[in-house]
């Protein structure tokens, strides 16, 4: 699957770094050229002859090797792969990439680089939770670095939480996704919405509904799966982001669809998330207190319809645009009705009457709108849902081209 890619792997200072010993084999034996650095703190858990003995390689260390510098440029090193993998991705190495730094030969090949960047983070759990280390990954998401893992269990340090490096076997099940063209839509972009907004009253106060983003997600996944790039713009929701797929945060409707915006060009557009369709108009910059005038009112605005934006003719509009129907009575027609109003290509309907359990639930009974008679897919878990629809979409485009 991966026959002729070049994965540079970066193996960062961290007990994990075992786990990279066969990570690299696990490469190797699916056809990939591996070529390695090691930081100085790796070298404290793996030595630099097992790691040239397994990549069939030298290893590359030193920023100001004469040597190195003369045979393979850090700048070749940063260009030529076909992807990068950091495994382990330390919490310092993260906080060096998100300020730019390039004080080592791994920083400065990841601040030169252009090529996609998974990052298999592994670290203490608290170290993982801590803010510092939340806001470098949101930041370096938000540019597109990709992630896998961490898992939770137990924890070399004695402890246990989330913070072990993801399985070398998921990590290239990862970079094969991303890579392999084997994947019907590797070289394709994707913009997936998923989760609620919440649209603020006061700081301290908002709006939300029930979304928990799980179909969203799914679908992210099982684009990015079938190998396409994928962007999932995600309101709050208790979900880890999808492996392999670039995951960006906000809350508001408005954030929303600047998010979407600055993904854009894409291929395939999908909008899971139950976006708010008002938001205060009076928004108060100060927690509101309960006076003696009663209840305040609140004035609501309506939000940017992120769907229909998407879908409006012109150039850069992507070749398709899903987006899904949460409805509670007439499913098909409502359903029908939206997707010209909206002007998408596809509407995935679905009942989320209070019965069908949809809403933060597992499974999902969808009726796929198209040009077509509609398709009524049998009761699923999401995630089946996902895959379907992404074969589907991988399917119109490929009749598009
Ligand atoms: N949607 C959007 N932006 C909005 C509202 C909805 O992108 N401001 C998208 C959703 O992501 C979904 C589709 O539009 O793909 C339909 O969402 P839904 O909540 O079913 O419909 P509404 O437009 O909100 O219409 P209504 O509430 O009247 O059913």
């Amino acid at each position: 699957m991966l026959d002729g890619k070049r994965i540079l792997l970066i193996i960062a200072g961290g007990i994990a770094a075992y786990k990279a010993l066969d990570l690299i084999r696990r490469l190797r034996e699916g056809g990939a050229e591996v070529r390695c650095i090691l930081t100085r703190s790796g070298e404290q858990f793996v030595t630099p002859l097992a790691v040239s003995a397994l990549s069939g390689d030298k290893v590359y260390r030193d920023l100001f090797s004469l040597t190195d510098e003369a045979e393979m440029g850090h700048i070749r090193l940063a260009r030529d792969p076909d992807m990068i993998v950091v495994a382990p991705a330390t919490a310092d190495l993260m906080a060096r990439m998100r300020v730019g730094r390039s004080d080592d030969l791994a920083a400065a090949v990841l601040l030169a680089t252009d090529k996609p960047v998974l990052l298999a983070p592994a670290m203490n759990h608290r170290m993982w939770l801590h803010p510092a280390t939340r806001n470098n990954l949101a930041v370096l998401e938000s540019r597109g670095v990709l992630r896998v893992g961490p898992d939770s269990g137990d924890m070399a340090c004695g402890e246990h939480g989330v913070g072990r490096m993801a399985e070398p076997a998921a990590i290239v099940a990862v970079v094969t996704a991303r890579l392999a063209g084997s994947g019907r839509l590797a070289g394709r972009r994707a913009l997936v919405t998923s989760g609620p907004t919440i649209e603020a009253i006061d700081p301290v106060r908002f709006i939300a509904n029930r979304s928990s983003g799980k179909q969203g997600h799914a679908v992210a996944a099982a684009l990015a799966h079938l190998g396409a790039r994928v962007t999932l713009v995600s309101g709050p929701v208790d979900l880890d982001d999808p492996p392999g797929v670039a995951a960006i945060h906000v809350d508001s409707a408005e954030q929303m669809l600047a998010a979407c915006r600055a993904a854009l060009p894409v291929d395939v557009a999908v909008c899971a998330a139950a976006v708010a369709d008002w938001r205060i108009a009076n928004r108060a910059d100060q927690k509101i207190k309960k006076g003696d005038d009663g209840p305040p009112s609140l004035d609501l605005v309506a939000n940017p319809d992120i769907l229909a934006t998407l879908s409006r003719p012109g150039p850069g509009r992507p070749i398709l645009v899903v987006g899904f129907a949460a409805e509670t009575s007439d499913l098909i027609e409502n359903a029908r009705v939206k997707r010209d109003r909206k002007g998408c290509d596809w509407i995935v309907a679905n009942d989320v009457s209070p019965a069908s359990g949809t809403f933060g639930g597992d499974h999902n009974k969808v009726v796929l709108i198209s040009n077509d008679a509609p398709s009524e897919w049998p009761r699923m878990d999401k995630r089946a849902v996902a895959e379907r629809l992404a074969e589907r979409i991988a399917d119109a485009l490929e009749a598009a081209s």
